[in-house]
């Protein structure tokens, strides 16, 4: 027999222990929902229930202390519950504006809190550098209801563009920006952003925040962009990265952060990039 104290998993206090049940229920309530979308908006009513309640739960600053705890505990299962809840939580976000759209084409619109949430101005994501007459918007993960880009170009009247990897998504979003609108300069497509000749004149990007592979976005559009343009990177840390995939460091040779835009009342939060010399150049003064 050894002398060795037996081992234990280390204890968790009660409010993480309810986190983590709390967590696992969304996956469940999450999956199901995703999977159900059959291009009706039959089981609309459930995803939106639980995008309405998970966008109020990441951003309660209650559960910040019981993420904390999990997070740094860094068990295997907790990594993957949080990778699968940021995986399945961002279909569900594709699909909620996919009801979105489908409800608005067949004449019946409204908004639910997650839209409200999520529906920020143009103004408020870049900041100082914000957008003026002369500029070119691009959004990256445009979904199939591009609200972003139909209040950026009615309120600056400036051409934008969106591109989307998934073509259901730019086919309810042409529709969408059809019925809404016309006259409005929005164009969309199934194209890497790299691909699109619109990208090498935009000076203003924007990247979603639940594109997962939006870091290696930002790595590629530098080769193929103004010298001037400036990103606009959404991403969630901390709680919000239950909804968001996180901020990271970028290659400072390519890309500087000039800005951080916290929202503690938004789903997302906002990391503003722009090219090394022009950040030297002041791109980020007043
Ligand atoms: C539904 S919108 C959600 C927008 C949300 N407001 C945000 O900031 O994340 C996200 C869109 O990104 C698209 N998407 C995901 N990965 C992508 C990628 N690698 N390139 C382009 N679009 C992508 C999805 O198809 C989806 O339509």
């Amino acid at each position: 027999m050894s002398d060795l104290p037996p081992q234990t998993a280390p204890a968790i206090t009660a409010a993480a222990h309810d986190m983590l049940t709390t967590l696992r229920a969304y996956r469940t309530r999450f999956t199901t929902a995703a999977d159900t979308y059959d291009g009706s908006t039959q089981h609309a009513a459930d995803l939106e229930q639980v995008m309405a309640d998970y966008s109020t739960y990441v951003t309660d600053e209650r559960n910040q202390a019981p993420f904390a705890e999990i997070s740094s505990a860094r068990s295997a299962e907790t990594e993957s519950l949080v990778a699968e809840l940021r995986t399945q939580s961002a279909r569900c976000a594709a699909v909620m504006e996919k009801y979105r759209a489908l409800r608005l084409l067949a004449g019946r619109s409204g908004s639910v809190g997650y839209f409200a949430n999520v529906e920020s101005c143009i103004e408020e994501e870049f900041g100082a550098v914000a957008p003026t007459r002369d500029s070119r918007l691009l959004l990256v993960g445009s979904g199939s209801f591009p609200m972003t880009l139909l209040h950026a170009a009615e309120r600056t009247g400036v051409p934008t563009a969106g591109v989307d990897i998934d073509p259901e998504a730019v086919d309810l979003g042409r529709q969408v920006v059809q019925r809404l609108g016309s006259g409005l300069d929005i164009s969309l497509e199934n194209l890497a952003a790299e691909e699109l000749a619109f990208t090498r004149e935009a000076t203003h990007i924007m990247i979603s925040s639940t594109v997962e592979v939006k870091y290696q976005i930002l790595e590629r559009l530098h080769a193929v962009t103004r010298d001037d343009v400036v990103v606009a990177m959404r991403f969630g840390d901390g709680l919000k990265s239950l909804f968001n995939y996180p901020m990271r460091e970028v290659d400072p040779d390519r890309w500087r952060l000039l800005d951080t835009i916290r929202r503690p009342d938004q789903v997302f939060d906002i990391a503003l990039y722009a090219k090394p010399s022009a950040a030297q150049d002041g791109a980020g003064d007043d």
